[in-house]
């Protein structure tokens, strides 16, 4: 692999550096970002043949911005990010990050495999979310990019009783940006031990590309016929519930605004995706008249958390200085259903040795 240097002027660390960009091939180049629990964080950009850019963090595996035209052909950020690593070691409500070991929540924080009883770390009231204290979110990933294509290949060993975890995990993410305006990303593990596995990326989306505007007038559509209800501490009651008549019916497209009022808290709920069969399907659309962007999500899973930032209360601002305020991002996480260690009816995230995990999914934007 040839290795070409030049030098470049990026806003990097705490303020903009004259910082050496390297590239593996045209497609990849990267920068030092900083550093965090001793090691060295990279900041990788993808390109591809139309200009469109994704960068990449090693830190948490972030994806901090989705650089991509509106209709017009101007082009702006379509995700909540920041342009320094400090934006992310002050622990933004998991802007970007691969989420694991466990994406969403696990009621107490405790599981059963066979006869043995786990405690995970307790981040969130009662219960375990996201991976718990330091999620994948909060590590430092290894990475190799491609050698001719806009593609990254990020590794993580996360260790046997991390965060209360069983099982040494062999991590493998790898996200590619293609020609067609989409980002894949393919997510495989193994363990040495039996243990659960529910991976996710945790990207805010704003298609109007801009932070002042709210997300409330974007139209949503997800292939959910049904969807789990969930207790007060957001933990799946065991129902799975028709969407039909409910707020929760976004079979067809619906703007996000028009209903949110009537659901407690706002949208913050896993949909059960009305599927096919198991290959990479389409399930949901997301579009913004505006700018004419739209969104589509495609996935292997069974499940899509739809957040519609409600917990954005503009305490965070972006790097350059606008407050990140209630609902300005939203993501559709692909995953299983939240609880699914204690909810033997719903699909299995239990992960054997020998057996291999592996899940794709896919976000694609275009312009109409
Ligand atoms: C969860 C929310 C949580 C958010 C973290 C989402 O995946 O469902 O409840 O607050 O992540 O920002």
């Amino acid at each position: 692999m040839t290795t070409i240097t030049t030098a470049a002027l990026t806003s990097c660390g705490d303020g903009a550096e004259k910082k050496s960009e390297e590239s593996t091939n045209e497609k990849v180049t990267k920068v030092a970002w900083g550093e965090a629990d001793g090691k060295p964080v990279d900041l990788y950009t993808l390109t591809n043949a139309n200009g469109v850019q994704i960068k990449i963090s090693t830190y948490g595996g972030v994806v901090t911005s989705w650089v991509t035209p509106d209709k017009a052909g101007n082009k702006s950020n379509v995700v909540l990010g920041f342009d320094s690593l400090s934006g992310y070691l002050a622990k933004p409500p998991y802007f970007g990050a691969i989420i694991g070991r466990y994406g969403n929540r696990i009621g107490k924080g405790t599981f059963k495999i066979d006869t043995t009883t786990y405690q995970l770390a307790t981040n969130n009231g009662a219960n375990h979310l996201h991976g718990g204290n330091k999620g994948y979110d909060k590590v430092v990933w290894d990475a190799k990019p491609a050698d001719s294509t806009a593609s990254l290949t990020l590794t993580y060993l996360s260790k046997d009783g991390e965060e209360g975890y069983p099982g040494n995990l062999n991590i493998t993410v790898v996200y590619t940006l293609t020609d067609e305006n989409e980002l894949l990303i393919d997510y495989t593990a193994e363990t040495d031990k039996a243990t659960v596995v529910n991976l996710t990326n945790h990207s805010y989306f704003n298609l109007t590309g801009d932070v002042n505007n709210t997300i409330l007038d974007h139209q949503l559509q997800i292939n959910a016929d049904k969807y789990t209800p969930v207790d007060a501490g957001l933990i799946p009651t065991g129902e799975l519930k028709d969407v039909k008549g409910t707020p929760f019916d976004f079979l067809q497209p619906h703007k996000i605004g028009e209903r949110i009022a009537a659901v407690e808290g706002g949208y913050d709920h896993n949909f059960v995706l009305t599927r096919t069969g198991s290959d990479l399907e389409l399930v949901a659309t997301l579009s913004d008249s505006v700018s004419g962007r739209k969104l589509e999500v495609f996935t292997t899973e069974p499940g899509l958390q739809f957040y519609s930032g409600n917990f954005l209360d503009g305490t965070i601002k972006t790097s350059d200085g606008k407050s990140i305020n209630l609902r300005t991002g939203l993501c559709l996480e692909t995953q299983h259903f939240p609880d699914s260690p204690n909810k033997p009816a719903f699909p299995s995230t239990l992960l054997k040795p020998g057996e291999k995990y592996h899940t794709v999914t896919k976000y694609k934007i275009s312009v109409n």
